[in-house]
């Protein structure tokens, strides 16, 4: 029998995204090797160099290439010498948009050994899932400015969302849910009562229906209208504002929350300082009927480019996200397993240049412990 062989395109990108790359791709090949399929990698350099020497952003037919692959890796996007925008407007959004990965999925889980600000939590209370809405909303670049540079100029961008795009990404979020218990194994935030009710697990849609009264009132209604198809949900609901303080008071409340694009971006950072920051908090861009794109939250690190210092967790754990869309699913297991291995025993900080060890370093343990 031949061995499975994933297509997958690698986009290093800008500032730190090459380092710690070079070390998801490591531990994405060792896991490979003991679950025998293969990964076949194409590299491509659209980034912040290149549109520095080239003057474009993005080729044209990049999306239709990117088609071509069974998944993609991305380091970071951003360059210092680049106007803030360009390089994040025309590459990052304009994939997610382009290739349609209209779910933002990203885990906010504390592994054992990591270091939260929140007085008390451990990794029993961190433990939980953003769906964010990955092309519609404020994102979508609706509105303009006019009369530009007088006193009395008027700028206007606009939360814009179809009840396709709210439907979808509720159907997946709902899904989610089913995904992460089972009638057996239930979340355990649920009450006596809600698991009478036979319910597995809860999502809870953050909005803002109390001034958003066009666009969240749609989510909310199409939330209760879909909900009869997921009986095994449970469904709550949470204002963003108080969203926020109940992630830092009691993350343990949470289970799947979904919410659309411009807050999913403001909470994943919140939850991802409560999980040890930037340096392990993954995600992915996912089309669940294409292509998707997975990466490390944070950004380009640009200061720490090429010292080695850089946490490359991030970018290991968007790879075991990869695996696990690739329906890879215990290879996905075990690099999480390994990079737990690592943060209980090993890692001092999950900061750039306090772990104790280098970038390639934690990559080597990771691939090591696989
Ligand atoms: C993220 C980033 C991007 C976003 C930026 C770089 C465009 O902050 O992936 O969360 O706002 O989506
Ligand atoms: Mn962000």
């Amino acid at each position: 029998m031949s061995r499975k062989t994933y297509k997958i395109a690698v986009l290093p990108g800008d500032g730190t995204g090459p380092e710690v790359t070079v070390e998801a791709i490591k531990t994405l090949n060792a896991a490979a090797a003991k679950f025998g399929f293969t990964l076949d990698m194409t590299t491509f350099d659209w980034d912040g160099n290149r549109y520095l020497r080239t003057g474009v952003v993005l080729p044209d037919n990049a999306a239709e290439t990117l088609r071509q692959f069974d998944a993609i890796l991305l380091g970071a996007i951003g360059h210092p010498d680049v106007k803030p925008g360009i390089l994040e407007k025309g590459i990052l959004l304009k994939l997610r948009f382009e290739l349609d990965q209209y779910i933002n999925l990203r885990p906010v889980k504390l592994y054992p050994g990591v270091e939260t600000p929140l007085k008390d939590k451990t990794p029993e209370h961190i433990d939980y899932m953003v769906v964010r809405e990955n092309t519609g909303g404020l994102y979508t670049g609706t509105g303009g400015i006019s009369m530009k540079g007088t006193a009395n100029e008027v700028a206007v961008q606009s939360m814009v969302y179809s009840r396709f795009q709210v439907e979808r990404c509720l159907r997946y979020a709902f899904k989610q849910v089913l995904s992460r218990h089972s009638k057996s194994k239930p979340w355990k935030g649920l009450s006596e009562k809600d698991i009478q009710a036979g319910k597995i697990g809860q999502m809870t849609l953050c909005g803002k229906t109390n001034v958003l009264t066009f666009v969240y009132d749609l989510w909310e209604r199409a939330m209760y209208e879909i909900a009869p198809e997921f009986p095994q949900v449970k469904t709550d609901y949470c204002h963003v504002d108080a969203t926020c303080m109940w992630m830092v008071k009691n993350p343990e409340w949470f289970d799947v929350i979904v919410t659309g694009n411009m807050f999913g971006d403001i909470i994943t950072d919140l939850g991802a300082i409560t999980q040890g920051g930037m340096g392990i908090a993954a995600g992915g861009n996912i089309n669940p009927e294409g292509v998707s794109m997975f990466e490390p939250i944070g950004g380009s690190a640009p200061k720490y480019t090429g010292m080695g210092v850089i946490n490359p967790l991030a970018a290991i754990c968007s790879g075991a996200m990869m695996l696990n869309e690739l329906g890879e699913g215990r290879a996905s297991d075990a690099i999480e397993q390994a990079v737990i291995e690592i943060t209980s025993a090993k890692l001092k900080s999950m900061a750039a240049g306090k772990m104790g060890f280098s970038t390639s370093q934690v990559g080597d343990m990771v691939a090591e412990a696989i």
